[in-house]
């Protein structure tokens, strides 16, 4: 548990900021910000499951949240991060039941590895707790008891969902079928993830069990209902408030639930269940109820506040600002059922931010193109705070997906992570600690001048952003500072005459901008602006020490950023690695050919092919061994030019050259085709030029004809090439294709 100490002085903007932020974020918020610095605020993340691995998806808003309040600490909030492990419910019971432990156990497992996944991308809770705890039952009851109080709950029999075969009552999420609102095929019977529609397992058309197929029956069962529907007006109230906070399409989202009607909201769930068990349930009902998870788990948010700091809970939650933030698959649940349960036991409302959801080279993670990459298998390959800045890089307050494209990743670490901002500051210590080891000057003529002028205008831009979680704008406004530095010691050219007292007051200037920007930046790279200080021989700094007047000693910098070195592509990466393709290269083993050479090439250039009208001509670069090789392929009907140039694929590179049409063809690019889709062989991390091969085949080198081509079936299964058994994958990944049917030959 760190709690960071909070520096008492903050600017006087900021604070005025913070309480238009903050001020107006609950419909029914009493307590208007006292705008004292130390203003409380929690902040959270959602509480994950203990139940599975946190993958680099997860991390987008664990991210954020960190940053926002890193942020809010640097000027001097008393912001806490709580969050915890979400332990409760059906998927934990059966997965620990399967596992042969007890579901606590078999939780705190995953909370011991999700605690050591957040710490290793720097992402720092104040507490991090779980909800299967003491505080949380007391919590959870004492709750519990306030709605019964104020007569908003009742019982009712109803009929649940229960699978004669599996011997249990179905929970939602464990039967699937038909969404009765939108007709979207396969849906889960908790939430139609095609139209946002929270449901019952009884509403779907065409139910089965998920955990045996069966077609379940229904049963009856007294449950524990909460009176959702009252809360509608208030609700609505809340959301559309002339100054919402609410994303605007959120609040799109939000008026078209209530104007379809909220129902009740079912609390309680059969045994058998991991949870809290409903005080007199078993009196009341005939048989033991629990608490339903999606109730306790956000309490889970207060209870970890409570575990930190004790009954000052309520100096956060009443008295402060409570700030969510979560992804757009749970908003129903935070925008509707939990700020219900706030107002009916009069805890001020928070404020919610949501974030849509990270895809990985334009499409969702996907194990089998080996772009599903948990937080560990990324940190084989890359950097924690390369990740922190991609994200913030991209992100502001739409909701809508974040691509984490690779090949940008790569460029935007190397060239604006490293290239700009790291470049300036890495440069400019080192340059002052070689040559100076001390500094005692810094310039201040009328460049200098008027370049603090436009910086400190940034300043005030940038804590704007960080208010209103514009990251992008922040990591943009950022970079301009950095370019001026870049652009300011080039002008400069102090290594010229190093020793003048001119010289010296330049790198003094720029020292000064590197301190700034390191504390600009500590809240997306902590690590990154503790470097820094180091190297100025200070310790944390934060927004109030921003200013043009450091001098002092230096000391050697380390390395600030981790360069994506272009020779990783060529090693075995995280994720491809798991693919278990990837043939060891054991010495004594005999390996079969495989008659085609198959290498990966980049399209350079496609025009028209002059005496054909369905082909096109292309200029193909196969990297420095093979060089570039022209190909005649009849894509045309396919793709249009600006969809082929630059695209990696792989190509068949021994064919005998042959000329098609009048125009020489010396290599073969491969397609999978079913007569109505066509796609290439998708190549997203393996280098230009290196091979692609089925698992065990080496490919030949002898020169094939396109006859001997034409022999050889290779099919495609789950979106992989198969040469029989064989998978196709380069050493780093599966070569994978899009939008074609199973089955479909690669010609
Ligand atoms: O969707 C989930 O992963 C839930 N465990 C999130 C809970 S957030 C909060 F309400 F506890
Ligand atoms: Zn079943």
């Amino acid at each position: 548990m760190v709690k960071e100490k909070v520096n008492e002085n903050v600017n006087e903007n900021v604070k005025e900021k913070i309480i238009e932020v903050n001020g107006k974020s609950n419909g029914k918020v009493s307590k208007k910000s006292n705008g004292k610095a130390n203003e409380k605020v929690i902040v959270t993340a959602a509480l994950p499951y203990a139940n599975g691995n946190i993958h680099i998806g997860h991390l987008l808003e664990y991210v954020q949240a960190d940053v926002y309040t890193r942020f809010l600490k640097s000027i001097g909030k008393d912001a806490l991060f709580v969050c915890a492990s979400d332990m409760h419910g059906t998927p934990i019971e059966m997965n620990a039941k399967k596992a042969g432990i007890e579901p606590k156990k078999f939780a705190a497992k995953f909370m011991k590895e999700h605690q050591e996944d957040f710490a290793s991308y720097l992402i720092e809770f104040d507490n991090y707790y779980h909800t299967d705890s003491k505080e949380n039952k007391e919590l959870v009851e004492f709750i519990y008891s306030e709605l019964k109080k104020k007569d908003l709950i009742y019982t009712k029999k109803m009929n649940v969902i229960y699978c004669k075969s599996c011997q249990r009552s179905l929970p939602d999420r464990f039967v699937k079928g038909t969404c009765p609102h939108c007709t979207t095929a396969d849906q889960y019977g908790d939430i139609c993830e095609s139209c946002g529609i929270t449901l019952k397992g009884t509403d779907l058309v065409n139910p089965k069990c998920s955990l045996c197929g069966e077609s379940p029956t229904q049963k009856e069962s007294e449950h524990y209902f909460f009176k959702l529907k009252s809360f509608s007006k208030s609700l609505e109230k809340w959301f559309n408030t002339k100054e919402s906070l609410v994303q605007p399409e959120m609040k799109n989202w939000l008026n078209n639930w209530i104007k379809n009607g909220l129902d009740d909201w079912c609390i309680s769930r059969d045994e058998p269940y991991y949870g809290f068990e409903i005080p007199d349930s078993k009196k009341e009902t005939g048989e033991k109820k629990y608490f339903y998870v999606w109730l306790d788990a956000p309490i889970g948010y207060i209870s970890s506040t409570k575990n930190l700091v004790g009954n000052k809970w309520k100096d956060y939650w009443h008295h402060g600002h409570i700030q969510h933030f979560i992804g757009k698959d749970i908003a129903y649940f935070h925008f509707l059922f939990w700020p219900a349960v706030l107002m009916a036991v009069d805890i001020p409302l928070p404020k919610l931010t949501v974030h849509g959801w990270v895809t990985v080279n334009g499409k969702k993670m996907s194990k089998s193109r080996g772009t599903f990459f948990t937080a560990k298998d990324f940190l084989q390959d890359y950097s924690a705070e390369s990740l922190r800045f991609y994200y913030m890089h991209g992100l502001d307050k739409k909701i809508v997906d974040l691509d984490l494209n690779l090949d940008d990743f790569k460029a935007v670490t190397n060239n604006v992570l490293m290239g700009n901002l790291g470049n300036f500051c890495y440069r400019t210590l080192t340059f002052a600690e070689k040559n100076y080891g001390k500094i005692d000057d810094i310039a201040d003529g009328k460049e200098e001048k008027a370049l603090v002028k436009k910086i400190e205008k940034l300043f005030f831009d940038i804590e704007k952003s960080y208010l209103k979680q514009d990251f992008k704008a922040v990591i943009k406004n950022i970079l301009i500072i950095s370019d001026f530095g870049n652009a300011y010691f080039q002008k400069s050219e102090v290594w010229k005459d190093k020793d003048s007292s001119v010289s010296k007051a330049a790198v003094g200037f720029c020292l000064n901008l590197a301190r700034n920007l390191s504390i600009l930046i500590s809240p997306v790279l902590p690590e990154f602006s503790e470097k820094v200080w180091k190297s100025l021989s200070l310790k944390k700094l934060i927004w109030k020490d921003l200013g043009f007047t450091w001098k002092g000693k230096l000391k050697k910098v380390e390395k600030l950023v981790e360069k994506i070195e272009a020779a990783k592509e060529g090693e075995s990466a995280g994720a491809a690695k798991s693919s278990g393709t990837v043939e060891s290269s054991g010495a004594a083993k005999t390996v079969e050919k495989f008659p085609l050479q198959m290498v990966v090439g980049q399209i350079k250039e496609v025009e028209n092919h002059p005496n054909a009208d369905s082909l096109y001509l292309m200029k193909v670069d196969f990297g420095k061994k093979i060089g570039f090789k022209q190909v005649v392929a009849g894509l045309k009907k396919w793709f249009k030019i600006t969809g082929l140039i630059s695209k990696k694929a792989v190509f068949c590179v021994n064919m005998k050259p042959a000329k098609l049409r009048g125009e020489l063809s010396e290599a073969m690019i491969f397609a999978a085709d079913d007569h109505e889709n066509v796609s290439l062989l998708h190549v997203k991390k393996t280098k230009i030029g290196n091979a692609v091969n089925f698992s065990g085949l080496e490919n030949s080198e002898k020169e094939v004809t396109f006859d001997d081509f034409l022999k050889i079936k290779m099919l495609v299964k789950n979106d992989n090439i198969y040469f029989g058994d064989k998978k196709l994958s380069s050493k780093i990944e599966d070569i994978v294709v899009a939008g074609v049917k199973e089955g479909s030959r690669v010609h």
